[in-house]
């Protein structure tokens, strides 16, 4: 009896040792996999100018100089004088500066495509009154087709083509990130004349839209989306100067209290859209990034942060308190006695404006809001962008 009874309990001890490494394995496993970052082989984005890498300049005009002078040393395609908030994020993983969907000269795809545009909306774009028609029903076909027509070509023509688009494993690993709203709430809303409670009544539409999106892009194989909300548009300097009815009473960083209310609201039904998405795509990782706080700090805080009056800005025309002319804008000319002369010029030293142009900011702000937001401490929930993928708040 006696050996049979140890066996039972050599037996025992053996399952309970064999479970507790077991336990241990699962436990490590889960530990590692949280914070080992999630590698992602490409970005998509959509979106208007804040993350257009060049697609409505592709498209249409071309910037002009001093567009791109800091860091590209040349206009490239985005609005300001160097690197967007997109460019760090990309930096950030690893990944190639993300060329534009419609550049289609010195593309690689390798690592994603940017399908932003500016000016572009998130409603439908009516042809001839708006300034571009790519809003972002059009983006979302375009990567539709994108990913059809370069898993075709990277298949069955190959050659330098593997070299400059993406493998058809990148597609259910990338992050898709998104940033637009800015021109539906200043373009199509308060510059078209509207109150704030008329901005407020399109914003369900907007979102029924952008939530649609997302969900043609999860339809398509995404899971891994990164939502930014809009900036505080009252203290953007052409919002103000455009609307000078709207454009006061103001707060004590001198931005509008009217626009941020729109902006904020925007932003409020932005992230209850989001976490509803959470709940309805249930293996998607959705962050919802407040960026409109990282930019709100530049202007709060603008003197504390090293950067001169924020809404004076740096690439105009007029001086004055805003330095910006709404005929001559940043990289205008004038005729001179005849001849064509470079009047909205840059300032001397960009890295200590916020603005640039009046609509879009410096690299040195495009920076600052990068940095603050990269760790995602203003993210909800709070993950870093290496690890987005995780599930974060929900596990
Ligand atoms: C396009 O025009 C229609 C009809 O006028 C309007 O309802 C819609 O809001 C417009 N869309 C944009 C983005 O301006
Ligand atoms: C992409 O391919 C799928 C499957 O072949 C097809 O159903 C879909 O219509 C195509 N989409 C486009 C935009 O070509
Ligand atoms: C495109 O970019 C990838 C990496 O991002 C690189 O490996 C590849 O060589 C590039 N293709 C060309 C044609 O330069
Ligand atoms: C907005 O109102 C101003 C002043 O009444 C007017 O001059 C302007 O044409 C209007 N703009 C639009 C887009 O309706
Ligand atoms: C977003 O909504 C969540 C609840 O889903 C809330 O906890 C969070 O504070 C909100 N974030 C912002 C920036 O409003
Ligand atoms: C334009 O020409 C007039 C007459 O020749 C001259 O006085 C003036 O300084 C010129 N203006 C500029 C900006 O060159």
């Amino acid at each position: 009896m006696a050996p049979s009874r140890r066996r039972r309990c050599n037996t025992r001890l053996a399952l309970l040792l064999l479970f507790v490494l077991l336990l241990l394995q699962e436990l490590s496993a889960v530990a590692s996999s949280d914070d080992a970052p999630c590698d992602f082989p490409a970005i998509f984005n959509f979106g208007d100018s804040n993350s257009d890498t060049g697609g409505l300049s592709a498209l249409f005009a071309a910037l002009p100089p001093p567009f791109g002078r800091t860091y590209f040393g040349m206009p490239a395609g985005r609005y300001s004088d160097g690197r967007l908030i997109i460019d760090f994020m990309a930096q950030s993983l690893g990944i190639r500066y993300l060329s534009p969907y419609l550049d289609s000269v010195g593309s690689n795809f390798t690592q994603g495509a940017n399908f932003a545009t500016a000016a572009a909306t998130i409603r439908l774009a009516n042809g001839s009154s708006d300034i571009s028609p790519i809003s972002l029903d059009v983006q979302m076909s375009e990567f539709e087709q994108f990913i059809n027509r370069s898993q075709f070509v990277y298949n069955n023509i190959g050659g330098i083509y593997r070299e400059i688009l993406p493998k058809g494993e990148y597609f259910p690993r990338a992050l898709y990130t998104f940033d637009i709203g800015q021109n539906d709430l200043v373009s199509k809303g308060y510059l078209a004349n509207m109150t704030t409670e008329q901005v407020q009544a399109f914003v369900p539409d907007l979102m029924e839209k952008l939530s649609a999106a997302i969900q043609r892009v999860y339809r398509l194989g995404g899971r891994y989306f990164w939502v930014h909300n809009t900036a505080p548009l009252g203290c953007l300097t052409y919002a103000v100067v455009l609307r000078p009815d709207i454009a006061a009473p103001k707060d004590d960083a001198g931005c509008s209290v009217a626009y941020n209310t729109g902006a904020r609201f925007f932003n409020a039904r932005l992230n209850e859209t989001v976490a509803r998405l959470r709940a309805s795509l249930p293996d998607a990782t959705l962050t919802y990034v407040d960026v409109y706080s990282a930019k709100y700090k530049l202007f709060s805080q603008a003197k504390q942060l090293g950067f001169r009056d924020p809404l004076r800005v740096c690439c105009g025309y007029g001086g004055g308190e805003y330095n910006f002319d709404r005929n001559i804008r940043c990289g205008g000319r004038m005729e001179v006695n005849g001849t064509s002369v470079l009047a909205g010029k840059s300032c001397e030293d960009p890295s200590r404006s916020v603005g640039w142009d009046g609509v879009h900011f410096t690299e040195a702000a495009n920076k600052f809001v990068y940095d603050q937001i990269v760790d995602g401490k203003l993210s909800d929930p709070p993950v870093p962008l290496r690890l987005a993928c995780r599930w974060g708040g929900r596990r």
